[in-house]
């Protein structure tokens, strides 16, 4: 067994019981131990329910997004670059960070974000998206920067309140209970940290679920105004990654902004910031990164939500809400 980092230790847990781990994966708790293989360090139960065991099936047929062919670091951070929202995580995220990016895929936003001293623990329930992104850290010599863990969010192997940042992206909804499976990443948030979450909105996913009616009725031949689709002709697999996740998955939740601020308050987390924003007409005015640039007013988020049915259909409907843990004392 490669002894674990020990960098990486103090970011880790056991699944079972929640103890740290030493650095060769032993639990100081229940004195399991956990292995690595292939790069990625295995902190999986296999005892989760018939629902997520689905999903980690699905995915494993084919790794979601997938990496572009011939994709390197200069490219990678290319595209990074050509990215709003990997822009500014980039920038609110402090050069010795701790993040975990939960459900991280293929891993391209740890990847990105794993520059200066930062630690990036790439955790996914599904191993053959992980191995993936692991090969990649190990070809551009960023293995003592990442981390990669696979485990499930609901009994994760990773440390509660270690985290400067928890990012959650594309997760939650396909997951059988969204607003608890964000109670349980909001407690690895550090006092004072980020959480910074993507989901599908309820309102700017229905152009897509039109789309998917018309997919399904042509046989999965007609798949019309998506572009994704269109710019993925000549990459078969990232192509069919997408294909599978936009129209054959199956689990799918949708929630509104409201919603997903109810789910940050009833776990300590003061909402800061959505993205794109939630404030009507005044972007000019809004300040950098993920300073405080919100207003609870329903009538609001339903009319910025209603335009978003335009603005963010293409790409599927997903929206980002950023929160800070705000109480002084973790839930037990
Ligand atoms: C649509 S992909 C999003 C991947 C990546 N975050 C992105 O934005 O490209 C959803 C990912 O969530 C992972 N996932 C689903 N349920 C999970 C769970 N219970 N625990 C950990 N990961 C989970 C899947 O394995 C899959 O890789």
């Amino acid at each position: 067994l490669p002894p674990l980092s020990t960098r990486f230790s103090d970011l880790l847990a056991c699944p079972a019981c929640a103890a740290p781990l030493d650095p060769t994966l032993a639990c100081t708790g229940c004195a399991r131990r956990h292995s690595t293989s292939s790069g990625v360090v295995d902190l999986r139960l296999q005892t989760g329910d018939a629902a997520t065991e689905r999903v980690r099936r699905f995915y494993a047929e084919a790794p979601f997004p997938g990496h572009p062919p011939g994709l390197d670091y200069a490219s990678l951070a290319a595209l990074g670059g050509r990215s709003e929202l990997a822009q500014r995580l980039d920038q609110a995220i402090a050069p010795d960070a701790a993040v975990a990016d939960v459900g991280c895929g293929t891993g391209q936003m740890s990847l990105f974000l794993a520059s200066a001293d930062r630690r990036l623990v790439a955790a996914d329930l599904t191993r053959a998206s992980l191995e993936v992104g692991a090969e990649a850290a190990r070809r551009w010599g960023l293995v003592g920067r990442i981390c990669f863990v696979e485990t499930d969010l609901f009994a994760p192997g990773l440390r509660d309140g270690a985290f400067d940042v928890v990012y959650c992206s594309g997760v939650l909804h396909h997951t059988p209970a969204p607003a608890r499976a964000f109670a349980r990443i909001a407690r690895l948030v550090r006092p004072g940290g980020l959480v910074v979450v993507g989901v599908y909105n309820r309102y700017a996913r229905l152009l897509h679920r039109l789309r998917r009616v018309v997919a399904r009725t042509s046989g999965m031949r007609r798949f019309p105004w998506d572009p994704v689709l269109r710019a993925r002709q000549a990459e078969p697999a990232r192509r069919q990654a997408w294909l599978r996740d936009q129209y054959l998955h199956p689990l799918e939740h949708r929630h509104t902004i409201g919603e997903v601020f109810g789910w940050f308050r009833d776990q300590g987390i003061e909402p800061v910031r959505t993205h794109p924003e939630s404030l009507l007409g005044v972007d000019s005015e809004a300040p950098p990164g993920f300073d405080p640039y919100v207003d609870d007013f329903a009538l609001e988020h339903l009319l910025v939500q209603l335009g978003w049915m335009f603005t963010l259909a293409a790409e599927g409907g997903l929206f980002i809400a950023v929160g800070r843990r705000s109480d002084a004392a973790l839930q037990a």
